[in-house]
């Protein structure tokens, strides 16, 4: 059964269409949202394409064959310029005019490079998502936010963007890899720890949730819920008050940890996965949690197999200087997504520093 939900942005606003088994389903959302002859291009990655092929009868969930099909190699590098530019030549070698789409088929990477390529393109042409990991499928597909890395940075360079639709098919999770999934939870951790309660009780419940959970469909939903609540107040991330930037917790320490080991140690989930605890801890430092609370949030991360600390050493220094670089620092200030209790985040800007240099000792930094 299809359920759907709106992400309310007046006339960008857009659905979210929730399907799981078979592709029946997501064939008839997709026909219902394409028009019969528009000329679309599908981007998708090496793996996402033999895996459907593999796994899915291929491409047989779109309604009409695209214009063209653009591969990228998997992986964060195709995030970049030399990406983008791919793209651009494909679409316009193959006709893709305004009044064409593009299509995302795989996870954060691809839907953020495709995102911006459709940002663009033309100054601006249709752009359908359909997410294939968890992590994609609860947070990058919603929200428009869309980019490509610089070699001197991550997302350095993208544009808000709302898609046309999202297409949420649950099933297609079944074929990614344990760590990709666990790195996902992080993220669906992150929304209960700052927005519901409820839903981090039930993670807790659950105990170790799977692809083949029967609550993971609602959970997916719940996820979406959040984010489209929160984008819907504040889409372009400027409410100084909270808003969309408390999406961000335990980001600003996950970026630091991801940039200061050169992108290629942590998966982007694993980081957010340290920087929740260390955001934890810092509510702790701060009274707003217990040491119960904080016991629990590292509990329910440990089931997921991600890390609560730098699975390797890394300077103090490296971390600090990579927290400055961050786009979350604002005149000059470091601003901090904090828990004022488990469901409930805020925002706050005068952390002493000494206490951000313990946190960072504490999780295995070291002096130089
Ligand atoms: N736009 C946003 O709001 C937002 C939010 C969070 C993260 N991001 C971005 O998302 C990116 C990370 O995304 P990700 O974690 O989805 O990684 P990813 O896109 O690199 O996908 C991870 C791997 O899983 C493979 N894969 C995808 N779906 C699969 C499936 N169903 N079965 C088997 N393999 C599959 C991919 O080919 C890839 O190798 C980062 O670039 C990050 O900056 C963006």
């Amino acid at each position: 059964m299809t359920t759907t939900y709106s992400v309310e942005l007046g006339n960008r606003s857009y659905r979210i269409f929730f399907t799981h088994n078979d592709c029946k389903e997501l064939k008839a959302n997709l026909k219902q949202s394409f028009s019969s002859n528009l000329r679309y291009a599908i981007i998708m990655d090496q793996v996402i394409e033999d895996t459907l092929e593999n796994n899915f009868s291929g491409l047989d969930f779109l309604p009409h064959p695209p214009a063209v099909k653009i591969t990228l190699k998997a992986g964060e590098q195709s995030k970049s310029i030399s990406g983008l530019e791919k793209i651009y030549h494909e679409l316009v070698n193959n006709g893709i005019d305004r009044s064409g789409a593009i299509v995302a088929i795989g996870g954060g990477v691809i839907g953020d490079l495709a995102g911006y390529a459709a940002a663009s393109y033309m100054r601006g042409i249709g752009l359908y998502q359909i997410p294939t990991t968890l992590l994609a499928m609860v947070d990058s597909s919603i929200g428009g936010k869309t980019g490509i890395n610089l070699p001197t940075g991550k997302n350095l360079v993208g544009a808000f963007y709302q898609p046309k639709a999202v297409f949420i098919h649950s099933s297609f999770l079944q074929t990614l890899p344990q760590n990709e999934f666990n790195a996902g939870m992080a993220e669906i951790i992150k929304y209960g720890l700052l927005a519901d309660t409820n839903l981090f009780s039930q993670l807790q419940m659950i105990g170790k949730l799977s692809s083949k959970h029967k609550d993971l469909p609602n959970i997916i939903r719940t996820c979406c819920k959040i984010k489209a609540s929160i984008v819907r107040k504040d889409e372009k991330e400027t409410d100084s008050s909270g808003g969309r930037a408390l999406l961000n917790l335990g980001h600003t320490f996950a970026h630091a940890i991801e940039a200061a080991s050169g992108y290629n140690q942590y998966l982007h989930g694993e980081a957010v996965a340290v920087g929740l605890v260390l955001a934890g801890k810092l509510s702790l430092r701060l009274d707003y949690l217990s040491q119960k609370d904080l016991d629990a949030i590292i509990k329910l991360i440990k089931e997921y197999d991600l890390p609560i600390s730098l699975r390797n050493p890394l300077p103090i220094a490296t971390l600090i200087d990579a927290m400055r670089r961050d786009k979350k620092i604002l005149h000059g200030k470091f601003n901090f997504i904090v828990l004022e209790r488990i469901g409930k985040a805020i925002i706050i800007d005068n952390i002493n520093d000494h206490w951000i240099n313990d946190l960072w000792l504490e999780a295995g930094a070291t002096v130089n």
